[in-house]
């Protein structure tokens, strides 16, 4: 038997990677929710991709720290959560420590082992970009999601090509260290080696992720960008916040999976 040795190095990098992120994950500008009026920008775009009432069966792939999870909690969604780290799981586990309606655990969300047709909604943000087996994926999350239910995703584009691009960001960069504010740690050989390797490795943008979702059987799509976010956030931001912004295209996608 012939085992593909190379997705399963890979899966294993990604874990070490967001393992050795995540004490300083809501840190990075825009990761934490730290704008007055952050969370709810997001509570309304999330919540009118979703289309749910009060008490839906979400879940969250890849929650990281849980800043997403604390806004489906806020809608009111009893949301069950998987994610790929330990440290992850133990953030987001402390950070919500008091939430009811909330079951986190390990798990990869190529492969979610969740009963079929078991939620009303599947809603991850950041984890497309990272697939290995995108395909995988997106027929697993078929299965699990309810007729009817709806798939939302929160990405960006972050293979930064134009020139002007990789001069923000390293303005950015050079800021930071002026000010003393980059106490966030972000291993960049590692990340970009990474990100060479995925599926996604010449970026993401939303109409290619529209089509490929379409092949594995969704309807009714849903896009746009992340300005009623991006307004708020841009605030009371620092310059060196500001750079960054807009950098990586992001983006909200929602499709849903056709009435049986
Ligand atoms: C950029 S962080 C995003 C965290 C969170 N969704 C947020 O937006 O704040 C990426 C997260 O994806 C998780 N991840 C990566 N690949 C995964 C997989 N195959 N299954 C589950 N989680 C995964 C990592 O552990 C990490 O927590």
């Amino acid at each position: 038997m012939i085992i593909d040795r190379q997705n399963f190095v890979l899966k294993e990098e990604i874990r070490e990677y967001w393992t050795r992120r995540a004490e300083t994950f809501d840190q990075s500008p825009f990761h934490g929710m730290r704008a007055p009026g952050e969370k709810e920008a997001w509570m309304k775009l999330i919540g009118s991709h979703v289309d749910r009432q009060e008490g839906a069966d979400v879940l969250e792939l890849a929650f990281g720290t849980g800043e997403i999870t604390a806004v489906l909690l806020a809608l009111g969604y009893r949301v069950t959560g998987l994610d790929l780290v330990e440290s992850m799981l133990a953030r987001a586990k402390a950070k919500h420590a008091t939430a009811k309606s909330l079951s986190l655990y390990l798990g990869d969300a190529e492969d979610t082992r969740e009963p079929h047709a078991s939620h009303d909604a599947i809603v991850m943000r950041h984890l497309v970009w990272t697939l290995v087996d995108q395909a995988a994926a997106f027929s697993d999350w078929f299965r699990v999601v309810r007729p009817g239910g709806r798939i939302v995703v929160i990405d960006g584009n972050f293979v930064e090509k134009s020139l002007i691009k990789r001069l923000r960001r390293r303005l950015s960069t050079f800021l930071e260290r002026l000010q003393g504010t980059s106490a966030h740690y972000i291993d960049w050989a590692a990340h970009n080696s990474i990100l060479s390797r995925v599926y996604f490795n010449t970026g993401l943008t939303p109409e290619h992720l529209r089509k490929m979702l379409q092949n594995a059987g969704f309807e009714d799509f849903r896009i746009d960008n992340l300005e009623p976010v991006r307004s708020v956030q841009r605030r009371k931001a620092r310059l060196s916040d500001r750079l960054k912004l807009g950098l990586s295209e992001s983006f909200i996608l929602s499709c849903r999976k056709p009435n049986a």
